[in-house]
């Protein structure tokens, strides 16, 4: 397929001030003189906000990294995922077409799309709404035939029941992404026939589709603004704007809780505890160090599901943590919980948490 820029191209291409506020702290990430390396998180980006690669995009991609626009160009014309002509204002649909799925049925679903969408891939729909094309196996083949749009993926599709999807994204709703024929995951269609006192973390959905109906932006254009639950350190102004401003208030109050190795020897306080995380889902307490996953299991069952809470522990806040949280005395002030719960609230990275982004841990 010819890799080509669009003939009629916008006039101007601009990273809304959020985006362009995450570009630069992307940019940030490499020692200087490498800061090329951020060129794919940029351009996806660019896309990410505008649905396609445009020429502006790339050339400003270029010029804020410093590149020739050949380089930025040939990147962009390498790697199929980026789109390089108008995708459709709703969604862009990638149906799978690899082996898998096509033995269950992804003809069909070309069927649908040439049908309700546009004959043929990458050209948009009359109304404008949606765009095709058919890509090579995106790695879900035990729930063939599976299509991925937006972000998600949707999967044991029929076409009736993608045609029923495509209704719905038309009509402003994002149906809920993952198997569609009543599966939780890849277990045999009969039910589990081993391990089945396997606990799925009692989320109603599995992993990636419950992550993808919490984060609710399947089909949504990406402006910076949402809170970035991949990566919760690197928020967004507005976010760590909110998240200052209770702490700069309650500082004034609260006397300093003790610091790393400091014994607390206040009488102790519950802290505030919550019945359950906030709508946009708990925070990843493993990023604070000295905390795993039983320990953030038992945090959750004791009320504590965000790095806010924990960043407003007063002392005796934190003395009652210390004697409290079962099994892990002391722990709360020995590895100076507080002190990196404030850190990651207020947008700043942890040693623990950069160790534990890079895999490291
Ligand atoms: S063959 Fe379709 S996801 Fe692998």
């Amino acid at each position: 397929m010819l890799r080509r820029l669009y003939h009629d191209q916008p006039e101007s291409f601009a990273f809304t001030p959020a985006n362009q506020a995450w570009a630069e702290a992307q940019i940030k990430k490499y020692p200087e003189g490498r800061q090329q390396s951020a060129i794919i998180p940029l351009l996806w980006r660019a896309q990410e906000q505008e649905g396609w690669l445009t020429r502006p995009a790339i050339e400003g991609v270029a010029e804020m990294l410093g590149m020739a626009y050949i380089r930025v160009l040939e990147v962009a014309t390498f790697y199929f995922m980026f789109q390089l002509q108008p995708v459709g204002s709703v969604a862009h649909v990638q149906v799978c077409g690899t082996l898998s799925c096509m033995i269950c049925g992804a003809e069909d679903l070309i069927g649908v799309c040439k049908e309700k969408i546009a004959d043929k891939a990458h050209e948009v729909s009359a109304d404008g709404k949606f765009s095709w094309e058919e890509v090579e196996c995106l790695g879900s083949c035990s729930n063939a035939p599976m299509v991925q749009i937006g972000k998600d993926y949707y999967e044991d599709l029929t076409s009736e029941k993608f045609a029923w999807i495509l209704d719905e994204l038309a009509a402003g709703r994002a149906p809920t992404p993952g198997p569609q024929n009543g599966r939780y995951a890849a277990e045999p269609l009969g039910g589990l026939t081993s391990l089945g006192e396997f606990d799925s973390g009692k989320t109603k959905y599995n992993a990636s589709a419950q992550l993808a109906s919490d984060i609710g932006d399947t089909v949504k254009r990406i402006d910076g603004t949402e809170v970035p639950l991949i990566t919760p350190w690197v928020k967004s102004e507005k976010v760590a704007a909110k998240a200052a401003a209770p702490k700069a208030k309650a500082g004034a109050k609260r006397k300093a809780a003790p610091k790393s190795g400091e014994k607390a020897t206040v009488a102790a306080k519950k802290p505030r505890t919550m019945k359950s995380p906030r709508k946009a889902g708990a925070d990843d307490l493993k990023m604070i160090k000295g905390v795993g996953p039983k320990l953030e299991k038992l945090l959750n069952t004791l009320g504590f599901y965000h790095f806010d809470q924990i960043a407003k522990w007063s002392a005796k806040e934190l003395s009652w943590a210390d004697d409290n949280i079962e099994g892990f005395k002391g722990r709360a002030s020995r590895d100076n919980w507080v002190e990196q719960a404030r850190k990651l609230v207020s947008g700043q990275e942890t040693e623990f948490s950069i160790r534990v982004f890079d895999g490291d841990v």
